[in-house]
């Protein structure tokens, strides 16, 4: 009897395995780690017998490449993540799993049969933050596409509409395409949507709409028409900045249909009124967004694919796009052919070889944005024939905190503070357009500079509050105590301090001339920021018409290909408007879909 107990229970406990053998081959037991030793994520829990292959992966070898399957089993057994959320940091400290990204994958760091790695740390050195079967930063790298140009698809599917990008851009196309009855489908390269949007901080430029009636702001289109083509040296296309300018109102109103309402307005650099729309009390405009719009997508049954590279842009003879192949993280090579392409696919500011080659003197510098802004999407757009304008108009943000990736948002100045540097001198209107701020504080000593602001400014931006949460505020009770922090002389603060107090007083810069000035200092403790240079937006891209249509070389449009936000070019010139990319991704985004679907013939 005893016998037949242990045969049944050994039964039992290698029934799972026998299942594994029906369906996983021993070849891809070992490959995956499983059952041998714990090494990483997946054979700890098959060892501790928490769990077995199937429970992960719903009884196939090959999970989809959004990895929804295994993120389900995870939750099922460890809850969602605002619950793993509450259990494994208490309020206050770095929790990772409750962040400026939202809900997102468990899968995005904890990974099953490869060292798993702190998503967070793309951008930040939480050095306190363990993770189990911990390994190194992962390498993002780029691919050439024409490497694709002959690759032979595993399968193939029929759509409207593929985005490329799934940034505030892409979630604005596919929420247009589907509301008007389009089967969309948007790929994320990326294990987590948002792109650099999701990392947007200050807000939204938009003229003359209700949050700045509210606050007694007399601006217009033609103002912020204006201020765009002028700061960026008069070198955008018109017709593309007045499409900006005239429908921004339009932007915040579409957004506010979805209750999602920038109702607190800052001053932006170059901007002649402040028009910087932000969520009320001045949280960060990009994680607000994108959660957002994240929300809609789901409830429209928007299909995002993460880990989901479009590799190649499919073009027939008569040079229209027809299609993206695309490399899915666990499906392989497979085609997509669609009625219509949307490229929303960012940047290149990560690229810091592509940076570097365009932009010599950039060589080495930090940068503000997602590991994956790399500039695909432009490769994809040229290699299907599209012209590639302003790809060495590269902007630096002046205020990216030292030894960081974390930008201080340009809001900060907004709000009221004031650049000093270190012999503790202002050298500059701090709400100049970035380039010149950037220049100005490149000419410091040390080639950084110090924001100063105290507890009024904080208390008016609760963005102020998160830099305090990472550790880049320093602070002192006094000026003398704040100079002595950040080692500058302290009469020279007090008498920068006064100075500018005086300038407040009487609402005239006489030294810088800075329009907007907002408070004078003297509020409770005072905090400095140290910050530097980074690289921020890439200004070029593949050139657009006012429909959104990608552009060839004779400029006519590509027949199928369009395009929306930072992969494109031609709105902002030499130089971009701190708020003018949020702005161009939502109308740019919605213009892209309007386009998209009507060419796609979707009644
Ligand atoms: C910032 O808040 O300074 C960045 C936002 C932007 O680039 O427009």
């Amino acid at each position: 009897m005893k016998k037949l107990f242990t045969v049944f229970i050994m039964f039992a406990l290698t029934a799972g395995f026998c299942v594994y053998a029906q369906q996983f081959s021993p070849q891809e037991v070992k490959d995956h780690s499983i059952g041998e030793k714990a090494k990483y994520l997946a054979g700890s829990h098959v060892e501790k017998g928490n769990s077995d292959c199937i429970t992960c992966h719903d009884g196939k070898v090959k999970v989809d490449d959004s990895e929804t399957s295994i993120n389900t089993a995870c939750m099922n057994c460890h809850g969602d993540l605002p619950s793993v959320a509450e259990s494994v940091a208490p309020k206050g400290e770095i929790n990772p799993h409750k962040s400026h990204l939202g809900t997102i994958n468990c899968t995005a760091c904890h990974t099953g049969h490869t060292p798993s790695f702190v998503y967070c740390n793309n951008c930040h050195s939480f050095a306190e933050l363990n993770i189990p079967f911990a390994g190194k930063k992962p390498q993002y790298k780029t691919f050439d596409v024409k490497d694709y140009a002959k690759a032979k698809p595993l399968f193939s599917e029929k759509y409207d509409l593929v985005i490329i990008g799934s940034g505030g851009a892409g979630y604005a196309a596919a929420i247009t395409a589907k509301e008007a009855g389009a089967k969309v489908v948007v790929l994320e390269k990326m294990p987590i949507p948002g792109g650099n949007s999701q990392l947007s901080a200050g807000g939204t430029n938009a003229a003359w709409t209700k949050f700045q009636k509210l606050a007694n702001i007399t601006d217009s289109p033609e103002n912020m028409f204006y201020d765009t083509m002028k700061g960026g040296s008069f070198k955008s296309d018109p017709k593309l900045v007045n499409i900006l300018a005239f429908k921004s109102n339009d932007t915040i109103e579409w957004l506010s249909s979805y209750g999602i309402n920038l109702s607190q307005v800052n001053a932006g650099g170059g901007a002649s009124q402040p028009r910087f729309h932000a969520p009320a009390g001045g949280i960060a405009v990009g994680s607000y967004l994108i959660n957002n719009m994240k929300r809609i997508a789901e409830e429209k049954n928007i299909e995002v694919r993460l880990n989901s590279k479009a590799v190649h842009l499919l073009i027939n003879k008569n040079r229209e796009v027809t299609g993206v192949l695309v490399e899915g993280k666990h499906s392989g090579l497979y085609l997509i052919q669609a009625k219509s392409v949307v490229l929303a696919a960012g940047g290149f500011s990560a690229n810091a070889a592509l940076v570097e080659s365009l932009r010599p003197a950039f060589k080495g510098m930090t940068t503000s944005n997602q590991p994956g802004a790399l500039g695909e999407g432009m490769a994809l757009a040229a290699d299907a024939g599209a012209t590639l304008i302003d790809m060495n108009e590269i902007q630096i943000h002046p205020s990216v905190a030292v030894g960081s990736q974390i930008l201080i948002t340009e809001a900060v100045r907004g709000v009221g503070a004031i650049l000093v540097n270190h012999e503790g001198n202002r050298f500059v209107d701090e709400l100049t357009t970035r380039d010149k701020a950037s220049a100005a504080i490149l000419a410091q000593k040390g080639k950084t500079a110090y924001l100063i602001i105290d507890d009024d400014t904080v208390e008016r931006l609760a963005q102020i509050k998160g830099y305090f949460h990472l550790g880049l505020v320093k602070s002192g009770n006094t000026i003398a105590e704040l100079a002595k922090a950040i080692n500058v002389p302290a009469d020279n603060l007090a008498k920068t301090i006064e100075r500018y107090n005086g300038f407040v007083a009487k609402n005239k810069d006489d030294d810088f001339g800075r329009k907007i000035m907002r408070q004078n200092f003297g509020h409770g403790s005072y905090h400095a920021i140290e910050v530097a240079p980074g690289v921020h937006y890439t200004m070029g891209g593949a050139y657009i018409n006012t429909d959104a249509q990608v552009l060839d070389k004779d400029l006519k449009p590509i027949k199928n290909l369009y395009g929306a936000g930072e992969v494109t070019g031609g709105v902002h010139g030499t130089n971009r408007l701190g708020g003018n990319s949020t702005s161009e991704m939502i109308t740019f985004g919605r213009i892209a879909g309007e386009s998209a679907v009507k060419n796609a013939g979707v009644k």
